[in-house]
C-alpha cells in the first residue's frame, strides 16, 4: 500500500533574525506544529539560551537537561536530547540559559561553526526518520546563529510589519553571504514572512508593499496577521495551531506549512 514515506535527508530550516521580538520563535513553533500535522515528521531545536520554544512547546524548565548546550558543548547524541512534545510528529531538542555562555566556551573550539551541523549529520540521526529539522535562532549574529547557519539548508526570515522592518535586514544577508562563501556554499534563503500584520493599519500595508516591492520573490505569499490567539497560545504550552485552530493565526501557519511543503513535498514510497 502506499504510504507516505521519509526524505532521505531532512530538510533543516533555521529561521533568523538579529532584531528582537519579531516572530521567529513564534513561527518556528508554529510552522514545526503545521509541518507536523501533515504528516511530516519534524525535530524543533531550540538554539536560544531564552528558551522560549521549549516554554511553547510545554518542556518544563527542570525537564531541560541535557539540551542543546550539551548536544553542541559535550557532543552527546542528540537521540539523548531530543524529546517528545504533545504534539503527534514533533519533537524538540530544548535550551536552558546554559546556551548563553556558548560564544565564550567555545572560543577555542576550531569547529565551533560547525558543532549543531555535525550533531545534526549524526549517522544516530538516521533512526529518527525525520522529514523537517527548524531551528529557532536567538536575536543575534552571534556563534549559535553561526552554526545554525552552517547547519541548514535554508534561511527563513521573519520580518515584522513596521517601520524599521527592512533595516538591519542588510546586516543578515551579509552574515549568509559570508557563510555561503565559506562553510555553507549551498545556504539558501527559503523565505521572507510577513509577520504581525495588520491589515486595518495603512503603515502594514505599505510595509508589506515595499517588502514585496524588494525582495519580490523570496517574499511568501501567506502574511501572518497580528493575532491574539497567537500570543495567548504559549501561555497554555500550545501552538495556536492545537490552542484555537479555527483563528486567522492558525490557518495562517498552515498556509506557510502548505508553501513549504509544495517546494519540498513528502515522498511517497511504496512499501
Ligand atoms: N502574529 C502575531 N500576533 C500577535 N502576537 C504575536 C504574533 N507573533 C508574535 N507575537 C508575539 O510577539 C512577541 C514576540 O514574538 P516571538 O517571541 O515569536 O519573537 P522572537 O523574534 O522569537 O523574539 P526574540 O528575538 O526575543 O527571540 C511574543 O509575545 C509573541 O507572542
Ligand atoms: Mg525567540
Amino acid at each position: 500500500m502506499a504510504s507516505l514515506g521519509r526524505l532521505h535527508e531532512p530538510r533543516i530550516m533555521a529561521v533568523a533574525n538579529q532584531k528582537g521580538g519579531v516572530g521567529k520563535t513564534t513561527t518556528a513553533v508554529n510552522i514545526a506544529a503545521a509541518l507536523a500535522r501533515s504528516g511530516a515528521r519534524v525535530l524543533l531545536v531550540d538554539l536560544d539560551p531564552q528558551g522560549n520554544a521549549s516554554t511553547g512547546l510545554g518542556i518544563p524548565t527542570d525537564q531541560r537537561r541535557p539540551s542543546s548546550y550539551d548536544l553542541l558543548i559535550d557532543e552527546i547524541p542528540i537521540t539523548d536530547v531530543v524529546r517528545k512534545t504533545d504534539i503527534a510528529n514533533l519533537t524538540i531538542c530544548p535550551a536552558n540559559s546554559d546556551l548563553a555562555s556558548a560564544d565564550i566556551d567555545l572560543v577555542s573550539n576550531e569547529k565551533r561553526s560547525f558543532l549543531l551541523h555535525d550533531a545534526l549529520r549524526h549517522p544516530v540521526m538516521d533512526g529518527l526518520e525525520l522529514d523537517f529539522i527548524i531551528i529557532d535562532c536567538p536575536p543575534s549574529l552571534s556563534l549559535l546563529t553561526v552554526n545554525a547557519l552552517v547547519a541548514c539548508h535554508s534561511v527563513l526570515v521573519p520580518l515584522q510589519a513596521e517601520f524599521y522592518a527592512l533595516e538591519g535586514l542588510s546586516q543578515l544577508m551579509l552574515t549568509i553571504r559570508e557563510v555561503r562563501q565559506s562553510a555553507n556554499p549551498g545556504l539558501r534563503i527559503e523565505g521572507i514572512l510577513v509577520t504581525m500584520y495588520d491589515g486595518r493599519n495603512k503603515l502594514s500595508q505599505q510595509v508589506e508593499a515595499d517588502v514585496r516591492a524588494t525582495l519580490g520573490d523570496l517574499v511568501f505569499q501567506t502574511v501572518i496577521p497580528r493575532n491574539v490567539k497567537i500570543s495567548e497560545a504559549p501561555s497554555y504550552a500550545m501552538p495556536v495551531i492545537t490552542y484555537d485552530p479555527s483563528s486567522k493565526g492558525s490557518e495562517a501557519y498552515l498556509a506557510v506549512a502548505r508553501e513549504l511543503l509544495v517546494r519540498h513535498p513528502l515522498r511517497e514510497t511504496q512499501e
